[in-house]
Parts: C-alpha cells; structure tokens; sequence
C-alpha cells in the first residue's frame, strides 16, 4: 500500500483526489490550514482506516514519512489568492521548497499543481506547453502567477541539480461539486446567480473564451501523471479543450437551472486573459488522457450539488 500525502486536501481538488486515491486501495496523509479548504470537504472520508487529516502550513517544513507528494496547496480563486497575496507566493514558493525538500529527503515522487495562468495573458492559441506565457510581473495576479511560475522553476531545478522525481500538470479550469460558492469563480457564480435568481455578472462584453474541464476527468489526469514513466516530467496541460465564451456559459447555465435571471455587464478586471485553450495533445499521446465529461453533463451535476447545499 502507497503512503500519498496530498496539500490542499481540503480543497475542491484536493479532496476530490484524496477520494480517488483511497478508494484505489492507498494511504492518504491530507494536509491543509483550511484557508479556503474545508474540513466539510473531507468529513465523509474521516472514518476511512487509511485516510488521516492533518492542519499544517506548508510554508512551514513537514516532516512525514510518504511515497508521493501532490502539492496542490495554493488558494486559487481570483479573490482568495489578492485578499493576501503575500501569503500565496509564500504558499507557492516557501510550499514548493518545503516539499520538493521533503520529496529529497524521502527519495519520493512528487507533482506539482501548477496552472494555465503561468500563461498570463497569450499570444498564441490554444497554449501548448512549450509556450513561455506573457505575465505581468507587478500585476494583482502577479503573486499568484509568478508564485506558481517560480514554482515550476524549484521543480525542475530540484529535478536537475538533485535528482528529484517530478511531475508538473498545467491545470486549465476546472469545476465541479464542492467548489466554493463564493470564491467568485465563473462556473460557481453563475450557478449561484442563476439558483437564487439575481442578475447573472458578466465582465466586460462577455466575449473573452475559456475551457472548462469537469473535475473526475482532472483528477484522472493527474493520476495517469503521477503514474507516467520516471523520464517525463511535464510541464503538461491538463484541461478540457472545448472553448466557450462567458455570455455562451451564462446561457447554459440559464438554461439547465431553468432560471429567469438576467444578465449585468461590469468592467473587465485587470490583466484579465480574453482566451483561454489548453492543447492536449502532450497529454494525449503520453498519458492517454482526454477528457470524456461533456459541460452540460457536468453542469447539470454541479448545479444538482448546489442545489444540495442551498437547500
Ligand atoms: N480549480 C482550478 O480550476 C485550478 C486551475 C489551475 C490550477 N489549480 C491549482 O490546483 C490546486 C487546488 O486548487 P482548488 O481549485 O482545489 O483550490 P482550493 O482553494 O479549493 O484548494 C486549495 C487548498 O489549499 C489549502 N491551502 C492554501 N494555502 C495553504 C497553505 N499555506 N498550507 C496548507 N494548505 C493551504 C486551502 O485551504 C485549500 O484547501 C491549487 O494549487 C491551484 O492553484 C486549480
């Protein structure tokens, strides 16, 4: 039986992929402050003999006994990662080499949850990996983008200089059940707008695109990258490409909740990125991955989950 600790365990994704990797028979060691996480998150998973939930900051060091590491640590709604953004470089970077430490010391593996956002703000579309992004350094998302930027540089200097086993995935939007409702991520907001008829907001004329990936298929990725050969490290996007515009999502939602919301337009938020599109086709041909949750099955199941919780 493999010992996994996961960070940000508490989180959407986080206690999605400890569900996972439990019920494929491991040993899981949750670690997380609860800064946006929850123990609700990961209640149901308590009474399971081989699950353990421990609070710790992993900007400070952890010293566990494990065979894998998935760092996922990181606030990472817009409002949650600027309401204290020093911290979230800190969780970034001081997190990062906390861990990537501990994976030396242990002669563990270990992946890292980066995101699309090392892209900032592209030029080139769809992003494959190769793309070295365009980021502002001094921006409001500036400590989360370059905090998971210098990141992915601390994962592969410890690959290089100390041999330590790596994986990096490049995670586009996701969403799903247990998503924060007041995060202010689009998918959940617009739900929430939509379940409680208010006016549903778009930013800007609502033409900027994304590409929303349904969490089971996320967490499949990240397990088939963990389990990849010892010589692939990634950096690999992982993300759903089918690219829909914000004003395309509000209608949807509209018309899988059955609401009679309007909608209200508000400015664009700064350095807001108007495309987004992963290329999978690293992912794909190295991992077998693809995702197979179309975003109308999944909406329909994260809009029953709010509707639980609302109730
Ligand atoms: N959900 C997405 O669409 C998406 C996209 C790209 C990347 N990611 C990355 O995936 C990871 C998980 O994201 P999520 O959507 O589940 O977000 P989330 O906010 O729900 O989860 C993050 C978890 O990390 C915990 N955390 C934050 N700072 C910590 C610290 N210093 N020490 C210990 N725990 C800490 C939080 O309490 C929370 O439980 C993050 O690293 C995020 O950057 C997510």
């Amino acid at each position: 039986m493999k010992k996994i600790l996961v960070t940000g365990g508490a989180g959407f994704l986080g206690s999605h992929l400890c569900e996972r990797l439990l019920n494929e028979g491991n040993d899981v060691l949750c670690v997380d402050n609860f800064y946006t996480g929850s123990k609700a998150n990961v209640a149901h998973l308590l009474p399971h003999p081989h699950f353990e939930l421990m609070r710790h900051d992993v900007t400070f060091p952890l010293y566990v006994e494990v065979d894998e590491i998935y760092n996922l640590a990181c606030p990472a709604s817009p409002p949650h990662y600027q309401n204290d953004p020093v911290q979230t470089t800190k969780t970034s970077v001081h997190g990062a080499i906390n861990m990537l430490g501990l994976a030396k010391r242990l002669g563990a593996k270990i992946l890292q949850a980066s995101t699309s956002e090392v892209y900032g703000d592209p030029e080139v579309h769809p992003q494959k990996e190769d793309y070295w992004g365009r980021v502002n350094p001094i921006g409001i998302r500036s400590c989360y983008d370059e905090g998971k930027r210098c990141a992915e540089t601390l994962f592969f200097d410890y690959w290089r200089q100390h041999q330590v086993e790596i994986k990096v995935a490049r995670i586009f939007n996701t969403y799903g059940p247990r998503m924060d409702p007041n995060d202010g991520r689009v998918v959940s907001n617009f739900i929430v707008q939509a379940l409680n008829g208010n006016p549903i907001t778009i930013y800007g004329e609502g033409s900027q695109t994304r590409s929303f990936c349904y969490v089971s298929d996320l967490i499949d990725g990240l397990i088939r990258l963990m389990a990849s050969p010892k010589d692939f490290t990634g950096p690999v996007n992982i993300g759903n490409p089918g690219e829909f515009t914000m004003l395309a999502l509000a209608e949807k939602v509209i018309k899988l909740t059955g609401s009679k919301s309007q909608l209200t337009f508000k400015t664009l938020p700064q350095d807001d990125p108007k495309q987004r599109q992963p290329d999978i086709e690293l992912a794909n041909r190295v991992l077998g991955w693809k995702p197979s949750v179309d975003l109308d099955d999944g909406l329909i199941k994260t809009i029953q989950y709010f509707k639980e919780i609302n109730s």
